[in-house]
């Protein structure tokens, strides 16, 4: 059994566990205020378990805060979240976590002088429950395996050694990945992914997450319609700080408003 089929196989139980739990994120009325400026406002939004979910929204849309919100990194003025069921409004942001919760940010936030293996490695220690050590990891080590499994899922063993500061700008995003899928978690959220990625890294990023376990939601932030439209199974629109539609990749595609917001891009 390859690495790829044992990290799927191995979470298929659990999957039957989670999937049928119903919704990972129910937002209601949530907005957020800097001084005067409305960020977000009146956000309504329910992801189920395990749905893949993309949010599309020009600069300046709200996407970043509204994750802010739902990682606990910003208190919504307004407005609920319950994750996984359980209201964590007011939760710290350590508590979502511990009940399932990833993100990736913006901007890379990676050891650069680190091999990706140890990066990964590492990433899988702190989320253990055992004792931190100094040590190197052993062989056997599970966490090792565990590691290596990431590492194969982001489509990275061929670099599993090398430092991340000789990675390219495409294989430190897929590393990042990794390390956001190191805690085992129930819902990842994925601000910009694709973000100055080249056609081709944009198709392996495409292929990563469409080869996630099954029982894995995420709700991906994307400028790119194309990705967006491949890698979800819904889509939310935000403008000014607003969810002002939400379908399937084939409604948004065929909407007319949303042509009209996205035609001039071009065909670059
Ligand atoms: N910490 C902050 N303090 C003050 N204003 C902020 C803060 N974070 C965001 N904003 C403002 O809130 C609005 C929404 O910003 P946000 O970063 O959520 O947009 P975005 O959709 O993620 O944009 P982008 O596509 O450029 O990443 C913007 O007007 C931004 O200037
Ligand atoms: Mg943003």
């Amino acid at each position: 059994m390859s690495a790829a089929e044992s990290f799927a196989a191995g979470n298929a139980a659990e999957r039957l566990g989670a999937v049928s739990t119903g919704n990972a994120l129910e937002l209601r009325g949530v907005g957020k205020m800097f001084g005067a400026l409305a960020a977000i406002e009146d956000v309504t939004l329910t992801v189920r378990s395990g749905e893949r979910r993309a949010v599309l929204g020009s600069n300046g849309a709200g996407k970043t805060t509204l994750f802010n919100c739902i990682t606990g990194d910003f208190l919504p003025t307004t407005g609920t979240i319950r994750l996984f069921g359980e209201d964590v409004t007011r939760f710290p942001a350590y508590e979502r976590i511990r009940r399932g919760l990833r993100r990736t940010y913006q901007i890379s936030l990676l050891f650069n002088g680190l091999t990706v293996a140890d990066n990964v490695y590492l990433a899988c220690r702190g989320v253990s429950r055992g004792r931190f050590s100094f040590l190197r990891p052993r062989r056997g080590d599970t966490l090792v395996a565990r590691a290596d499994e990431l590492i194969e899922a982001v489509h990275l063993t061929a670099s599993r050694d090398t430092a991340v500061a000789n990675l390219s700008y495409g294989q430190q995003r897929q590393l990042e990945i990794a390390l956001a899928l190191a805690g085992a978690p129930r819902v990842v959220l994925f601000d910009e992914p694709a973000a100055g990625l080249s056609p081709t890294e944009r198709a392996e990023l495409v292929a990563i997450l469409n080869g996630l376990p099954e029982h894995i939601g995420y709700i991906i932030i994307e400028h790119d319609m194309d990705v967006a439209l491949r890698v979800a199974e819904r889509v939310s629109m935000m403008h000014n700080g607003r969810i002002f539609k939400e379908g399937t990749p084939e409604e948004i595609e065929n909407d007319p408003e949303v042509q009209e917001l996205y035609l001039g891009g071009g065909d670059e």
